[in-house]
């Protein structure tokens, strides 16, 4: 395996006015490529700050992030094609992340139609060909493209940021607690999809899970986070089953019913 990211002392301070709250503290992270991260902890921790370093949407206020052997803290946007075009990020909340106005189909290619990610990819990828992968990909049949994102359930929605994000065939897929804005009916297919996806692709992945069993799901390694430092990380196994921290244990004990281990039930797909 080899190395894809690392980040070095990171931290990231927000100003509010007079006061200032350290969101991310001295973290130092490396991932290797086809890993798949989780990442948890309470609200406020400093997990959504972490990937977004991570995706170069914002900048540290002290420390490094290295992509691909790149540093790329510093680098301005014009710069970031690449990072553009391999990292892609699935948020939270697919109805504040689709535009309500634009086409499904507008919406998958969007990725593609950037300056930067064009300028990148140099035409090697043919949008309506790609927009067809993707949607089969996520399961959607391909007339759904000429719809609008409100004519979908959450899951559905949240399956056409998924075809986003694989538009440009990423590296690294990025996303935000990806399926705790959907009804736990639909969970675990998007999850299962996105596990199936990970695979097949070879993605790189990095997951923020406000529920450690959707993390436990989809993830190899896990970082446990607390007032924006890294307070424990490890492989998922070793983290689940020999918590080093009170913190990770009192996260585990607020999962209800957690089952782990081989005879763990698989999630149900619903949708
Ligand atoms: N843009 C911002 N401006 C000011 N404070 C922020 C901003 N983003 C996050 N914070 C603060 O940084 C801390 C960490 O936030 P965040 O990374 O979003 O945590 P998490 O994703 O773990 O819930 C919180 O105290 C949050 O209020
Ligand atoms: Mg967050």
């Amino acid at each position: 395996m080899s190395e894809i990211y690392r980040t070095v002392g990171l931290s990231r301070t927000y100003r509010n006015g007079s006061r200032s709250v350290a969101a991310l503290v001295d973290a130092s992270v490396t991932l290797q490529a086809g890993q798949r991260l989780g990442i948890v902890g309470e609200s406020g921790s400093g997990k959504s700050t972490l990937i977004r370093l991570l995706a170069g949407l914002d900048r540290p206020t002290v420390g490094e992030v290295w992509f691909a052997g790149t540093q790329i803290d510093q680098l301005p946007e014009r710069k970031l094609g690449f990072l553009r075009a391999s990292v892609q990020m699935v948020f939270q909340d697919p109805r504040s992340s689709l535009n309500p106005r634009m086409k499904v189909g507008d919406i998958i290619t969007e990725p593609l139609r950037s300056r930067l990610v064009r300028r990148q990819l140099d035409g090697r990828i043919d949008h309506r060909s790609r927009l067809a992968e993707v949607m089969a990909d996520v399961d959607l049949p391909l007339d759904y493209a000429d719809r609008y994102p409100h004519e979908f359930s959450g899951g559905q929605r949240q399956r056409i940021a998924i075809a986003r994000a694989l538009a440009p065939k990423p590296d690294v897929l990025i996303a935000d607690e990806p399926v705790s804005a959907l009804d736990v009916s639909v969970r675990a297919h998007v999850m299962n999809l996105l596990n199936d996806l990970v695979a097949s692709h070879g993605l790189t992945l990095v997951v923020v899970g406000h529920d450690l069993m959707v993390v436990r799901h989809l993830c190899d390694s896990l970082l446990v986070m607390q007032s924006g430092r890294i307070v424990e990380s490890g492989s998922a196994d070793q983290v689940f089953h020999q918590p080093q921290t009170a913190y990770t244990r009192s996260l585990l004990a607020a999962i209800p019913r957690i089952r782990t281990g081989p005879d763990a039930p698989e999630p149900q797909s619903s949708e």
